[in-house]
């Protein structure tokens, strides 16, 4: 295994691409669907079936794990990889994004951000150097830059102002990172929907030389067209040789629409959230198991799955646990969601390998849009 954190590209196919990420704790596939584990836990999922169904890394927040049960706690244990029982790649988001959703009483200037927990009120400070600390704390392997995510719609000075302290921020994450050869420090585009932000953004970045760039500040309530246009107008800015990773993106359809256009690396919750709410995502796209009609039915969700929730459970009793608040059942859904995104991962990266690339996300998309069976 590599001691350094590399990116080769091994196969493109329009403008999509397959590639490797290797680092010390292994190596991602990509294009890569990253299974959120917010506070060291892949919600209602072993690590050891998250890994088995073909996951390379995971995400972890440098947020929730602050709060709860505190960094210097979880260096002290060891790490994030031996405390949560995943010896694989991390990647940790920076903390800026929750505060923004989830924190009271935020306070953000060019220091940094000060906000109070939504555990249990007390007050916390996050600044570009302190996120960096804690994500070496935690000893994430792809560590993200403190940035600002404006909402849309927005004006734009404001997003503009955002999009700069961003750059800035940036530039001090990667002075607080320094030089550690088997780590990342990604940068992150922001500039909301105006493309000549977008531009500068992208160009800036790129200019520091960081080993992997983010996309933010999409799937925030914009139309996908314009999420779409965004990066159709953004990728070519970055250099071709290093990852790009759309952060918090998406449906299928989302994932097979940006990896046409150059994106490597995914992370979003909705896969396991939506298991948590009845929601199986299948080849024929979503089910929802609270829904009545489902009472009798015999079916698995997927009879050619090799996951065994997708393949040996059938849809009553499936509906039967979520309609009693089963624990069971996001277990089996979560598991199900997952194990769908992984072989869509795994079909993508075939496709772009033997240059099939647009024809298999056309069959995907087509197959998904028979809608709930
Ligand atoms: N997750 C989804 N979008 C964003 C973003 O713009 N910034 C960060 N840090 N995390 C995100």
């Amino acid at each position: 295994m590599s001691q350094h954190f590399q990116f080769q590209l091994t196969a493109t196919d329009g403008k999509a691409r397959r590639g490797e990420i290797t680092m010390p704790r292994g190596t991602v596939r990509t294009p890569a669907f990253m299974p959120v584990g917010t506070a060291g836990t892949v919600k209602a999922m072993y690590l050891d079936q998250v890994r088995d169904l073909g996951c390379d890394i995971i995400l972890g927040n440098v947020y929730h794990l602050m709060l709860r049960p505190g960094a210097e706690r979880v260096a002290r244990l060891g790490g994030l990889h031996e405390f949560a029982r995943w010896p694989h790649p991390i990647l940790t988001d920076s903390g800026g994004f929750q505060v923004m959703s989830l924190a009271a009483l935020r306070k953000l200037d060019e220091k940094g951000v000060k906000f109070r927990s939504h555990l249990d009120g007390s007050e916390h400070a996050l600044t570009p150097e302190r996120s960096i600390e804690i994500q070496g704390l935690l000893d994430s392997d792809i560590q993200m830059q403190l940035d600002e995510c404006i909402r849309l719609p927005a004006e734009r000075a404001e997003i503009e102002r955002a999009m700069e302290m961003s750059l800035r921020w940036a530039e001090r994450c990667a002075v607080a990172f320094g030089d550690q050869p088997g780590k990342a420090m990604f940068g992150i585009v922001q500039g909301g929907d105006v493309i000549d932000l977008r531009i500068r953004s992208a160009q800036r970045l790129a200019a520091m030389d960081l080993k992997g760039y983010a996309v933010g500040g999409l799937a925030v309530g914009e139309p996908q067209a314009v999420m779409l246009a965004t990066l159709d107008e953004t990728l070519p800015v970055l250099p071709a040789d290093k990852p790009r990773y759309l952060m918090g993106v998406g449906t299928p359809q989302d994932i097979l629409r940006s990896v046409a256009r150059g994106i490597d690396m995914f992370d979003c919750v909705m896969p396991t959230r939506s298991g948590r709410h009845g929601l199986a995502f299948t080849r024929f796209g979503k089910v929802n198991l609270k829904n009545a009609r489902h009472a009798e039915d015999k079916r698995p969700l997927d009879e050619t799955s090799d996951c065994p929730a997708s393949r040996d459970y059938s849809r009553a009793y499936l509906h039967h646990l979520v309609r009693s608040n089963e624990a069971l059942a996001s277990m089996l859904l979560t598991w199900n969601n997952l194990a769908y995104y992984q072989s869509l991962m795994a079909g993508i990266r075939a496709a772009i390998e033997s240059g099939t690339f647009e024809a298999f996300a056309a069959s995907t998309e087509e197959a998904w849009a028979q809608g709930d069976l």
